[in-house]
């Protein structure tokens, strides 16, 4: 597994491409989205690993708020040029490695959200989180949801990658952010252009 600090620079590089690399696939994951977890305009939304927020753009025609953390600060700066130049006006950016309690930005988000999140989406993300930073990233993320709120991720299905994911360890993850498995899945994801891949899809919940 590479250091933490090698996939920061490993996300880095490929920041300036990303718009191109993935508008496909973000549309896909908002599609999925919709069709398992129904969103509302009162919705307070954390896209956890936001990349150049591709995502967190779709979505925030849909909700009341975005909050965007990545860790890769060209990401990130790529995300605050777009909202800058595009005047986006409810959506948030954090620059934070967000299971680490050390970490300036993930104490601010804490300090801000911390029960007040209704849905956490990480489309692709959570494969990343090093094997030494899962407990408490998760646990940041089960801090941050409200009771009853939900979590829905997408990540390589099991035999396609190395960091693949099934519902058994699905289940060691959303346990250490104390929240319970609503369902997990295999889907089909439409990445356009008549393109298509398989995708682990889990949705967790914070127990009332
Ligand atoms: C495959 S990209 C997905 C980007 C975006 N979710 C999308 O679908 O377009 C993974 C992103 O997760 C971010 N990331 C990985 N581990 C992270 C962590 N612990 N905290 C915050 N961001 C993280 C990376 O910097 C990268 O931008």
């Amino acid at each position: 597994m590479p250091t933490q600090l090698e996939i920061i620079h490993a996300w880095d590089e490929l920041a300036d491409d990303w718009d191109d690399m993935a508008a496909g696939s973000a549309k896909g994951f908002f599609r999925l989205l919709q069709e398992h977890i129904p969103l509302q305009s009162d919705m307070i939304v954390l896209d956890f690993g936001c990349g150049t927020g591709l995502i967190a753009d779709l979505l925030r025609h849909r909700v009341k708020h975005v909050v965007a953390v990545d860790v890769s600060p060209v990401m990130v700066e790529i995300l605050e040029e777009k909202m800058q130049a595009q005047e986006w006006e409810n959506v948030q950016v954090f620059h934070a490695l967000l299971g680490d309690h050390d970490d300036e930005e993930t104490q601010q988000i804490l300090k801000e959200y911390e029960g007040q999140i209704d849905l956490i989406i990480a489309s692709s993300v959570l494969g990343f989180v090093t094997p030494e930073t899962v407990g408490t990233t998760m646990e940041v993320l089960g801090r941050l949801l409200k009771p009853g709120g939900s979590f829905c991720h997408t990540d390589p299905p099991q035999m396609e990658q190395r960091n693949h994911f099934t519902r058994q360890k699905a289940e060691i993850y959303y346990k250490k952010g104390g929240l319970e498995i609503v369902s997990t899945s295999v889907e089909n994801l439409d990445l356009g252009q008549g393109q298509s891949c398989n995708v682990f899809l889990g949705i967790a919940r914070k127990p009332f």
